[in-house]
């Protein structure tokens, strides 16, 4: 018996010694920083920052921006909502997660994807690292598919779980709170999604969460339908969509999808598209006042000083460039461009960044602040924690990166528009496809020394497109027939180069 006390006494001496030590370590080491801070991030859905998107979002660039980091070079690797998803939750580019399109046959949130891809989500690795998880909002486009589990699914590694059935909707949705059928219908003040996000994580953080916390938001804004909240149905009554740049230009040396585009553009697609862009900014006025009150709610709470809050989209928009009325999925910068913002301890306020960030750097930045090994796991992507609180000048960042798109098309051709034929899809108003099964392609995008992207379609020419952005920045002149083959041959050996990397390989 007495050897058994002792021995206990020992061990409890020793546990807490190496508690206390490891306390101590964790501050000493990383001391700009606390160990384990929380981590929020607020990812909004098709929302663009080449075209005005950041412009409703005052209280943000505010709150967020002028309080921490504006990354000017943040982009997608890929310009569709599920795919781009799966890149944030994997830290993967798509060659390596397998997510091609927004259905279930393409991975989009299928069983293939829920074991095989889910459990190395960066929620995982948190939930391993003692942080509580909250999810709250649109998470993969099939989420909730009965042929997926519907909504007794819980994604691996949330320990909190509010996720939307389906695709962006404003009312009458049908929501898995932890695993359990929660229908909404249309009144505002019970159901507008955003503001019910809003109101589910002010209440995670009051009455829920504990340090370190991980929660993500998801609203729905500016997604179609672009139903606007009640007070903000006549916000910008006057604004229409921007018309310089690419605006009804045609894309005349472009693949054949963006040729096919009507130069100008019918007056039914510009009152359209003004339509959009106006509606757009309205819904995300409401996710101006969420960022705002989730950032009152820490300062109240005691916790703005432990906790990183990262801000960012999943893609880009058009509205009009190229003569493509409104969507995404193409190459252009409109399409892949992305804000990012990020504000917390250690960050210094209001300054700009250069460096290309990209959505696969999300993970691996919240496992570097949950102090996991980023080299240790699957994720491509890097943590830009470095950028952001280092003292040192020489750091090391890419110059280029890849993106890749896989098109969506219909086999028997969009019903509206069937003089267009087979493969076609996304072609409306007007019958201007936006989308087709061979507009896949792959880019090396390069930032330094110049600007510059180079493009190869998958379709019976192998259309080549290339861009020098520094001369060009709105991507008018295709110089691929006119630039030095060396470099065709230069840019096609990084592509392929990029396209079989994976882990560390696609970071050198
Ligand atoms: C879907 O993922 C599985 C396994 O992750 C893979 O074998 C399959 O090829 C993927 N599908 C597509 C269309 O890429
Ligand atoms: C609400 O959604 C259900 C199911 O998706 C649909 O059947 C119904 O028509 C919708 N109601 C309204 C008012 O949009
Ligand atoms: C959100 O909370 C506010 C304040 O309590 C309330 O007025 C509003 O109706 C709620 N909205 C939703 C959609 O839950
Ligand atoms: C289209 O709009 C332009 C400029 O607003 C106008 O001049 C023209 O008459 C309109 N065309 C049609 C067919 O309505
Ligand atoms: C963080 O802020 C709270 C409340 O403002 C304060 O009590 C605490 O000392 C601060 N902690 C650090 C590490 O600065
Ligand atoms: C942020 O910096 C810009 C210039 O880069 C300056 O105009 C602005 O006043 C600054 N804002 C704050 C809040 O410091
Ligand atoms: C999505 O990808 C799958 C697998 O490649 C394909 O069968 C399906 O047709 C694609 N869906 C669309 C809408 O393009």
């Amino acid at each position: 018996m007495e050897s058994f006390f002792n021995h206990r006494e020992t061990l409890w001496a020793l546990l807490i010694a190496y508690l206390l030590l490891a306390a101590q370590a964790a501050e000493a080491g990383d001391g700009r920083r606390k160990a384990r801070s929380n981590i929020i991030l607020i990812l909004t859905d098709d929302q663009d920052i080449e075209i005005g998107g950041m412009t409703p979002m005052k209280k943000t660039t505010s709150l967020i921006g002028q309080s921490g980091a504006t990354f000017a070079n943040a982009f997608t690797v890929t310009p569709l909502c599920c795919p781009s998803r799966s890149s944030i939750l994997t830290g993967c580019y798509p060659h390596n997660h397998l997510v091609r399109n927004n259905s279930l046959d393409g991975n989009c949130s299928s069983p293939v994807w829920q074991k095989f891809q889910e459990p190395f989500t960066f929620p995982v690795y948190l939930q391993k690292q003692g942080y509580q998880t909250f999810y709250a909002g649109k998470y993969l486009n099939q989420y909730g598919d009965p042929k997926a589990g519907g909504v007794l699914h819980i994604p691996l590694g949330w320990t909190y779980w509010l996720g939307l059935v389906g695709n962006s909707k404003y009312y009458n949705y049908t929501l898995s709170a932890n695993g359990h059928e929660e229908t909404h219908r249309d009144r505002y003040e019970e159901d507008y999604l955003t503001d019910l996000i809003t109101n589910r994580s002010l209440q995670f953080l009051t009455q829920l969460s504990r340090p370190p916390f991980l929660m993500v938001l998801a609203p729905p804004a500016a997604h179609s339908p672009w139903t606007a909240a009640p007070h903000y149905k006549s916000a910008y009554s006057s604004i229409k969509a921007p018309c310089d740049g690419s605006f009804n230009v045609h894309g005349k040396d472009k693949h054949w999808l963006v040729r096919q585009a009507k130069t100008p553009m019918s007056n039914t697609s510009i009152e359209f598209l003004d339509n959009v862009y106006r509606e757009r900014w309205q819904t995300l006025l409401s996710v101006d006042d969420m960022v705002a009150k989730v950032l009152d709610q820490l300062k109240s709470l005691g916790l703005l000083n432990s906790t990183y809050v990262f801000y960012t989209s999943d893609h880009g928009y058009h509205t009009g460039q190229f003569s493509l009325p409104i969507d995404k999925r193409q190459l252009y910068e409109f399409d892949i461009r992305v804000p990012l913002l990020v504000r917390g301890p250690g960050i210094k306020p209001n300054r700009t960044y250069l460096e290309p960030i990209l959505n696969i750097d999300l993970g691996p930045t919240f496992l570097d602040i949950a102090g996991v090994d980023v080299s240790q796991t699957p994720m491509d992507g890097q943590s830009f924690m470095p950028l952001l609180v280092n003292k040192t000048n020489n750091r090391s960042w890419r110059s280029d990166f890849l993106v890749q798109y896989t098109g969506e098309g219909r086999t028997g051709g969009d019903p509206h528009c069937p003089a267009l034929g087979p493969g076609v899809s996304q072609c409306f108003p007007d019958c201007v496809c936006e989308d087709a099964f061979n507009n896949t392609y792959a880019c090396v995008r390069t930032l330094s020394p110049i600007s510059l992207q180079y493009c190869e379609f998958a379709d019976a020419q192998s259309f080549v497109e290339v861009y020098n952005l520094t001369s060009d920045p709105h991507q008018l002149l295709n110089v691929a027939k006119t630039v030095d083959p060396s470099l065709l041959e230069q840019m096609n050996q990084r592509l392929i180069k990029f396209q079989a990397c994976s882990g560390a390989s696609c970071r050198s």
